[in-house]
């Protein structure tokens, strides 16, 4: 069932009715919803701006966030990442990325403030990647815990991930991704620090990268390990599939000339 501004509405007022009946908020806890209040709040004021128009399947359905397909007034499709409040294992995790990223303070420990945090920080690495020529879902707009950008797919069926579909010129592939770790480096700054056929997409048979939320500016302590890690895992990917990868020490020395 997908979800317009009506939808919404109707699900806001039954929490509103619920909260008048039932004081006892154990009782309320144990509802079982789709969305929480302030989640279903943020897509309300997504709608209203025509920012989204409609609201169809989950596309992916992870620990920490759920995917949707969806459509803006104008038809185009787009991805709507939700980030879910609820899971505090993520939490404690998501706090090693943000402190010591000069670009993100937290203010409070509460949980829904981090995550907030993160969603912001996911989109804002998303603006700097695309604006150096980085092929990444085109960021569209943040509030909250909800992020929207372009969908990478074709009628709501997402383009593969890299570990489930080989690209034909394997080798181009290669070449193009190693140039989008330089450019991130050299260009935006960042380490995108989870690089891997997880999170990179084949749309017409060219690199698409994504899950930009740990994403760290290189003055974080932990931008050259992860670069690293990253690009190690590049290698052992490309090197499986008989790509003649170059060893570690020249692709990181590669990477940081920026030469493309
Ligand atoms: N912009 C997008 N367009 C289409 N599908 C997407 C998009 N972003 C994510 N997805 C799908 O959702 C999955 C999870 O997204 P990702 O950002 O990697 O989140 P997670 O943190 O759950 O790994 C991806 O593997 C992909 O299949
Ligand atoms: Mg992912």
């Amino acid at each position: 069932m997908s979800w317009d501004i009506d939808r919404v509405r109707d699900e806001l007022h039954k929490i509103d009715y619920r909260r008048k009946k039932i004081k006892d908020s154990d009782m309320f806890e144990t509802v079982e919803e789709v969305f929480d209040y302030s989640t279903l709040m943020i897509l309300y004021d997504l709608f209203n701006r025509g920012v989204l128009q409609v609201m169809y399947g989950v596309v992916n359905s992870g620990k920490e966030a759920r995917v949707y397909w969806a459509r803006d007034r104008s038809g185009l499709d787009l991805a709507v990442k939700i980030y879910l409040t609820s899971t505090s294992e993520f939490r404690r995790g998501m706090m090693t990325y943000i402190v010591g990223d000069p670009r993100f303070k937290v203010t409070s420990g509460k949980t829904r403030d981090i995550i907030y945090t993160w969603a912001r920080k996911e989109y804002s690495n998303l603006v700097k990647a695309y604006n150096v020529g980085v092929r990444v879902p085109k960021p569209i707009t943040v509030k909250g815990n909800v992020l929207v950008m372009e969908f990478v797919g074709v009628n709501g069926v997402p383009a593969p991930l890299l570990k489930d579909y080989t690209p034909t010129d394997i080798n181009e592939f290669f070449k193009v991704l190693m140039d989008y770790v330089s450019k991130l480096y050299c260009k935006a700054r960042l380490v995108h620090g989870d690089l891997s056929e997880y999170n990179i997409m084949v749309f017409n048979e060219s690199p698409v990268l994504i899950d930009f939320g740990q994403a760290v500016d290189l003055a974080h302590p932990l931008a050259e390990e992860l670069l690293v890690r990253d690009v190690k895992n590049l290698l052992n990917f490309f090197s499986r599939r008989g790509v003649e990868t170059p060893d570690l020490e020249e692709a990181l020395q590669w990477v940081k000339r920026g030469e493309g």
